[in-house]
């Protein structure tokens, strides 16, 4: 079952089962990693169902831009509720499989919402995606000189936290996210300027920064 599948069969459910009072100060602290500044234009790759929206459209206010990318049809469908119930005006949504898409086609889908991408974000989405490298390269094809990038993502926890090393895992198990996949480090492969932190006993993984390097041929 790939990715996309797993959530065409619980999208409806994922906002309830999503864990937001664990998990919305990891999504808070990427979205801070970003530095928006209001008109500004932000990819959300892997939206799912658009957790991230209320907080990105705080900073980026109605003259700003939002494009969210996914895989799942019906993760896409929930997104667009949660646009139309807010009244937001300034969300395309693009359905593609970040692991899989032509880089420069995705490119293109994005470019025709938002000619220039000002930062990029992706929340425990690179860990589920089951090619975090391939991904990490479509996202690289949507950054120009100066895009911010965060990524935020799970890992097992560690240190006196290890302690709740079954329950993550459970949750990981659960929304299909690899927890040895560790995302995180691609960007900071590819971001000599990366800020990195960690929450909830080091379960949580945030980095942002400003990535330098184009994507491979
Ligand atoms: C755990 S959810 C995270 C959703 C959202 N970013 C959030 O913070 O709530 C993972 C999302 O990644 C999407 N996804 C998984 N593999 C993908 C792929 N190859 N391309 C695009 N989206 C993918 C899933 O459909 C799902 O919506």
């Amino acid at each position: 079952m790939t990715a996309a599948d797993r959530y065409q069969s619980f999208a409806r459910l994922y906002d309830v089962l999503a864990g937001e009072p664990v998990y919305r100060t990891g999504r808070l602290r990427g979205i801070a990693g970003l530095r928006l500044r209001p008109g500004q234009a932000v990819v959300d790759a892997g939206c799912g169902t658009g957790l991230n929206f209320a907080h990105l459209e705080a900073a980026l206010g109605p003259g700003g831009r939002i494009v969210g990318i996914d895989a799942s049809c019906a993760m896409l469908d929930q997104a667009r509720k949660r646009i139309r119930r807010a009244g937001w005006a300034n969300i395309d949504l693009v359905h593609a499989d970040l692991t899989a898409i032509a880089p420069t086609n995705l490119a293109d889908l994005v470019h025709e919402a938002a000619p220039q991408v000002d930062a990029v974000l992706a929340t425990y989405s690179l860990s589920v995606t089951g090619d975090a490298a391939a991904a990490w390269e479509r996202i690289l094809a949507l950054c120009a000189p100066g895009t911010r990038v965060a990524v935020v993502d799970m890992q097992l926890p560690t240190g006196p936290a290890a302690a709740l090393a079954p329950i993550a895992a459970l949750a990981c198990r659960l929304g299909g996210s690899d927890p040895s996949a560790h995302p995180w480090t691609l960007l900071e492969h590819d971001t000599p300027d990366t800020e990195a932190s960690s929450l909830r006993g080091g379960h949580i993984q945030i980095r942002a920064g400003t990535p330098s390097r184009s994507p491979q041929p």
